[in-house]
C-alpha cells in the first residue's frame, strides 16, 4: 500500500523546465507577491518615468485595491498628473511635443514587462544599460536598445556609466560599462530600487497575476487530494470485483 501511495505521488512530482533566459539579459527576479516591494515601485514609477509613459491599461483606482492603498494615499502620493481615482494613468505631456523633444512619442508601458523577449529582466536590464554618449541628442545611449531616444532619467541614483570599447570586431560598440561618477545610491541599493520598480511593472502587466498564484497552490492541493480520494476509491471498489 505505502509503495502504492509513494508512486502515486511521484508520478505527480513536478517536472520544472527552466526557460533559457535571453542573452545578456540580468535576472531581475520579478515577483508580484511582495506588497512593500510593489508599493516602493509605484512610487518609484510615478515619480521617475510617468512624466512620459503612460500606463493606459491601468487605473488609479486597481492600485489602491491591489497594493492595499487608500484613496487619499494615492491621490496625494502616487497622482501626479491630475487624474481622478477611477482614471487610467495618462502623461501630462502632449504626444505631439513628445514627438518634437525625443523624436518619438514614449511608448505606454501597460503590456511592457510581458511584450520584451526576457520580459521583466529586459525593462531591468535596459535601465541598468544606460552610458554615456557625447554624440547622441539626450547625451545619453544604451547598450541593449543602441540609439535609444529615451535619457537615462534615473542617472542621479546611479550614477554615471562610462563605456569601455571592445577590439577587433567588436570595436565601435561597447564591450562593457563601468561607473565613472557614483551616484546617490551604491550598485547594491540601486538594483534593489530596480527590482521594486520592475516588480510593479510585472504587476501592471497582469494584476490578476497576484491573486493567481495565490489562489493556484489551493487549486493543486484541492486537485491533488481529490485525485488521492478517488484513486483510494477505486482501489476499493476494484477490491470486491478481484
Ligand atoms: C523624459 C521622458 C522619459 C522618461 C521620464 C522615461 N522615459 Fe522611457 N522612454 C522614453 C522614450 C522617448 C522612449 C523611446 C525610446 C526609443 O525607442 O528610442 C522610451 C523607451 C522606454 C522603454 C523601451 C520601450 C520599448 O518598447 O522599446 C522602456 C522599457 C522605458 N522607456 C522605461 C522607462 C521607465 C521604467 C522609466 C522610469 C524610470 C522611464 N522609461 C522614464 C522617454 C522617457
Amino acid at each position: 500500500m505505502i509503495k502504492r501511495i509513494a508512486a502515486f505521488f511521484l508520478a505527480f512530482v513536478p517536472v520544472v523546465v527552466f526557460a533559457a533566459s535571453g542573452g545578456a539579459l540580468q535576472s531581475s527576479a520579478a515577483t508580484v507577491n511582495n506588497k512593500a516591494s510593489l508599493q516602493r515601485g509605484a512610487a518609484m514609477y510615478m515619480s521617475y518615468c510617468a512624466g512620459c509613459h503612460s500606463l493606459g491599461f491601468q487605473r488609479y483606482s486597481r492600485i489602491a485595491q491591489d497594493l492595499e492603498l487608500s484613496e487619499e494615499q494615492v491621490m496625494s502620493h502616487l497622482n501626479l498628473t491630475g487624474g481622478k481615482f477611477a482614471d487610467q494613468i495618462k502623461i501630462a505631456m502632449d504626444p505631439a511635443d513628445a514627438q518634437q523633444w525625443f523624436g518619438k512619442t514614449p511608448p505606454d508601458l501597460s503590456l511592457i514587462a510581458r511584450s520584451k523577449p526576457g520580459g521583466p529582466d529586459w525593462v531591468y536590464t535596459f535601465l541598468k544599460s544606460f552610458y554615456v554618449d557625447e554624440t547622441r541628442p539626450a547625451g545619453w545611449n544604451n547598450t541593449l536598445l543602441p540609439n535609444a531616444s529615451m535619457p537615462n532619467v534615473l542617472w542621479e541614483l546611479q550614477g554615471i556609466q562610462r563605456p569601455i570599447y571592445g577590439e577587433g570586431e567588436h570595436a565601435g560598440a561597447p564591450a562593457k560599462l563601468e561607473l565613472a561618477v557614483e551616484g546617490k545610491l551604491d550598485p547594491k541599493q540601486f538594483d534593489a530600487k530596480l527590482r521594486d520598480l520592475v516588480n510593479f511593472l510585472t504587476y501592471v502587466g497582469e494584476p490578476a497575476g497576484m491573486q493567481r498564484t495565490s489562489v493556484g497552490v489551493w487549486v493543486i492541493l484541492f486537485l491533488a487530494a481529490f485525485t488521492f480520494l478517488a484513486w483510494l476509491l477505486k482501489h476499493e471498489y476494484w477490491r470486491d470485483v478481484h
